[in-house]
C-alpha cells in the first residue's frame, strides 16, 4: 500500500485504575478507504482499544500508560471525546448504542455535526444506505429489533460526518439476516463514502469476509495480523475461532500451546 495510515496505533498500553493492564504493547494500522477487522474472545481488549482511540477511558478510570495513537499524525492518546470526534473518528459502542425514549428521527437529529454540513444532507445520506429506517423514523428506538437498533448506532456515527468509523461489536445477538445486510451496508458506506473503518467483532467470518486486514487480539496483545483473506485460511484461526479441528480449546493461546504440545510429543 502506497497511501500514508491514517491511523496508527503504537505500542499501546492501557490501564485501569491505575492497577489493571487491560492492553500491553498493542499495533495496528487503518489505511484510507480499508476496513480493519479487530478480532478476539471476550475479555482480550477490543473495546479497550477502541476507547483508547477515541478518547472513551475517562469514565472507566483508565488511562494510555504507554505508547501513542496518531490519526493524520496528530496525538490522540488521552484526548477528550469530542476532541476525536471533531478530527473525524466517530465511535459506535458496544452498549449504550441509541436512546431507548427517542424515536428513530430524534435519534439522528441530536447528532452534532462536524464541518458545518447540513443535517438535513446527513439525514439524506443516512436514509440512502440505511432504507428500512426511513420506514421507522417515527418509532422510539426502545423497541426496534436488535438488527434495526444496530443499524441506527451505525447511522447515528455516520450523522458525525465521520472520515472513519470505530465499531465495537457489531454482530454480536444479532440474526445471520440482519448481520448480513449489516455488513453489506457496511462495504457499501465504504465504498461510497470513502469512510475507512475499524471493525471489533468476536465473529473472525463475518469481519474478515468484508474486511482488507485483520489483527487478533488475546490477553491483551496482538497475536495474528495481516492481509484478512490470509487470516481467513490460517489454520490457527480456522482451528480456534471456525473450529475446524473441533475440540473445547478456550483461549488462541491454548490453540498454540496445544500445537506445541502436538509438535513436541505428537
Ligand atoms: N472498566 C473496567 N475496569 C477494570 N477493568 C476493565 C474494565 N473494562 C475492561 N476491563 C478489563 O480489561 C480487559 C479487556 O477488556 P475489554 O477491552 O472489554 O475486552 P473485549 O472488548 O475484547 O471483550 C479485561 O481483562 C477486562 O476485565
Ligand atoms: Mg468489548
Amino acid at each position: 500500500m502506497t497511501a500514508e495510515p491514517l491511523l496508527v496505533v503504537e505500542k499501546l498500553e492501557v490501564v485501569y485504575q491505575r492497577a489493571i493492564t487491560a492492553i500491553q504493547g498493542v499495533s495496528l494500522k487503518v489505511y484510507p478507504n480499508q476496513i480493519v477487522a479487530l478480532l478476539g474472545t471476550n475479555g482480550a481488549g477490543k473495546t479497550t482499544t477502541l476507547r483508547a482511540i477515541s478518547g472513551f477511558l475517562g469514565l472507566d478510570d483508565a488511562r494510555v500508560t504507554e505508547g501513542t495513537v496518531t490519526y493524520r499524525g496528530i496525538h490522540l492518546e488521552n484526548r477528550e471525546p469530542y476532541e476525536v470526534t471533531r478530527h473525524g473518528l466517530s465511535l459506535v459502542p458496544e452498549r449504550d448504542k441509541v436512546f431507548p425514549n427517542l424515536t428513530v428521527a430524534e435519534n439522528l437529529a441530536v447528532v452534532p455535526g462536524r464541518r458545518g454540513r447540513s443535517n438535513r444532507r446527513m439525514l439524506e445520506q443516512v436514509y440512502h444506505f440505511f432504507p428500512g429506517l426511513k420506514d421507522l423514523r417515527r418509532r422510539e428506538a426502545g423497541l426496534l429489533s436488535g438488527g434495526e437498533r444496530q443499524m441506527l448506532a451505525v447511522a447515528a456515527g455516520l450523522m458525525c460526518d465521520p472520515e472513519m468509523l470505530l465499531i465495537d461489536e457489531l454482530s454480536l445477538g444479532l440474526s445471520p439476516v440482519a448481520v448480513q445486510s449489516l455488513t453489506a451496508s457496511l462495504v457499501a458506506i465504504r465504498n461510497e463514502l470513502k469512510i475507512s473503518i475499524l471493525l471489533v467483532e468476536q465473529s473472525a467470518v463475518v469481519a474478515l469476509e468484508i474486511a482488507d486486514m485483520g489483527y487478533v487480539l488475546e490477553n491483551g496483545r496482538v497475536v495474528l495480523d495481516g492481509d484478512a483473506q490470509r487470516l481467513l485460511n490460517h489454520s490457527d484461526v480456522q482451528e480456534f475461532y471456525l473450529g475446524h479441528t473441533g475440540g473445547d480449546r478456550r483461549s488462541y493461546r491454548d490453540v498454540k500451546q496445544y500445537r506445541r504440545n502436538r509438535r513436541w510429543y505428537g
